[in-house]
């Protein structure tokens, strides 16, 4: 056995109770407004939050930071090939920096575009490269008590209609989340990758996987899936991904570094423009926004991430704070995912209409009761949308510890035993673009 142990302490302070409420009300009723040095667990994203090993700390101090040709640049793309399989690697800021160089490359006016489901960013670069962002989950995605062991998966069926609708020639590109963030984190079989494989041949479509938790979701592959359970998980990962013709990356999730993302293609023609496309938004093809230090240590979180020891440790984390909500009634979406746990605020706090946003309400009051910060992924977030109302409680990775875990569910224990107490929120302020207001708007009890 073998495991990580803890080198660097960072203090992390609970304000006082009428601190957190002046905090709050400072901050607009929204917890993006807040100063993270108010925040005790900060579980808002697995984004770029997570700690590095002693091995990637080291490979930083050792970087090439050349601007053309950097050794860094050559060690990243040979972790990206040994441990993804993709030699033509074009280096990103981050994983929106690589949605926009390779969309941009692919999607045309009037094209459609179906994906299990859509992130946030990859819905809104589909959409500003003037293609139709369509979600196709499999059926039983939106039912948040059954036990189905793959809820992320895409419905093939759905796309087919879609195509036999617009057409198939309007399809230039079908994309695959793994896991699937905006469906609770939850992970997609191998079958359905195979499946969307033949899918894309059927359309003549490229087949594109936003590979951000790709570790996470080879780790239920060979959990769940039958045949799987006695491979290696860094083998899962690579087979996984061998379906693809492309993939967008986010090395902020299972880069397990705090900045940096690529685009990774197979097709030489195709790896040309996105380089061209590249220099323009990103940087040089050999560094893309990172510093040379990014992408040393990018290259050895990659290896560390397929790794069972830490896998075993990342999604049993994630799932012991799963158990200690269930342990405290709290309603959340089951089973939990790979990055995250989601709570049903809908369920949660039922005296609130929808239109006094519940969840919102729910992630203020975890600040005001234990300092907590999470994120609603409800109808704040998007409006419009027919989604449950879900609050997201996502774990930084190697960061906290069990203290935490149980801190954060006794918090959230705390405020549904006074659940009655809670008030729902209006909106005050929000700006223009309302797909962006829950990063900024301001909200006030009602
Ligand atoms: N794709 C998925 C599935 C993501 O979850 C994210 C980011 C991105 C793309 C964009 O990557 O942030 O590096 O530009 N998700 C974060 C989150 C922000 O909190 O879930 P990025």
């Amino acid at each position: 056995m073998s495991s990580y142990t803890s080198g660097m302490a960072t203090p992390t302070e609970l304000l006082p109770r009428d601190e957190r409420e002046r905090r709050l009300e400072e901050a607009g009723y929204n917890v993006f407004n807040l100063a993270s040095a108010d925040v005790f667990v900060d579980l808002l994203t697995d984004s770029g939050t997570g700690a590095m090993s002693d091995a990637q700390w080291a490979a930083m101090m050792r970087a090439d930071e050349a601007y053309a040709g950097s050794e860094s640049f050559e060690e990243l793309e040979e972790a990206v090939s040994e441990v993804m399989g993709f030699d033509r690697v074009v280096p990103t800021h981050q994983g929106r920096g690589a949605e926009n160089v390779l969309y941009g490359c692919l999607i045309e006016e009037g094209d459609v575009v179906p994906n299990n489901t859509h992130f946030d960013t990859t819905r809104a670069h589909v959409a500003a490269n003037g293609g139709d962002p369509v979600d196709c989950p499999a059926d039983g995605a939106d039912d948040l008590d059954s036990e189905e062991p793959f809820k992320g998966d895409l419905d093939p069926e759905t796309v087919r209609e879609l195509a036999a609708d617009v057409g198939p020639d309007r399809i230039p590109v079908v994309i695959l989340t793994v896991t699937n963030n905006s469906v609770a984190g939850q992970p997609v079989s191998m079958a359905n990758i195979e499946e969307t494989r033949e899918l894309a041949d059927e359309l003549d479509a490229t087949f594109v996987i936003d590979a951000c938790r790709f570790a996470e979701n080879a780790f239920f592959i060979s959990e769940r899936e039958d045949g799987y359970d006695d491979r290696p998980i860094a083998e899962i990962a690579r087979e996984q991904l061998s379906h693809a013709d492309a993939i967008v990356m986010s090395g902020k999730k299972d880069g397990l570094v705090n900045v940096g993302g690529f685009v990774g293609v197979r097709d030489p023609e195709l790896f040309e423009r996105a380089r061209q496309r590249a220099i323009l938004y990103e940087g040089f093809s050999t560094y893309g926004g990172m510093a040379g230090r990014d992408m040393a240590a990018m290259a050895v979180g990659l290896r560390e991430a397929v790794t069972e020891e830490y896998l075993g440790a990342r999604i049993g984390q994630v799932r012991d704070l799963g158990t200690r909500l269930r342990e405290r009634d709290v309603p959340i979406y089951t089973p939990v995912g790979g990055h995250a746990v989601y709570v049903d605020a809908e369920r949660a706090l039922p005296q609130i209409p929808l239109e006094e946003f519940p969840g919102q309400a729910l992630v203020c009051e975890l600040y005001r009761e234990g300092g907590v910060r999470g994120v609603e992924l409800g109808s704040f977030a998007f409006p419009n949308a027919e989604r449950p109302e879900l609050v997201r409680l996502a774990l930084p990775r190697r960061t906290y510890h069990a203290e935490h875990v149980d801190h954060v569910a006794e918090t959230v224990g705390a405020v549904l035993d006074r659940r009655e107490e809670v008030r729902g929120l209006e909106v005050v302020s929000e700006p223009e673009n309302e797909a962006l207001r829950h990063f900024s708007a301001e909200l006030r009890p009602v």
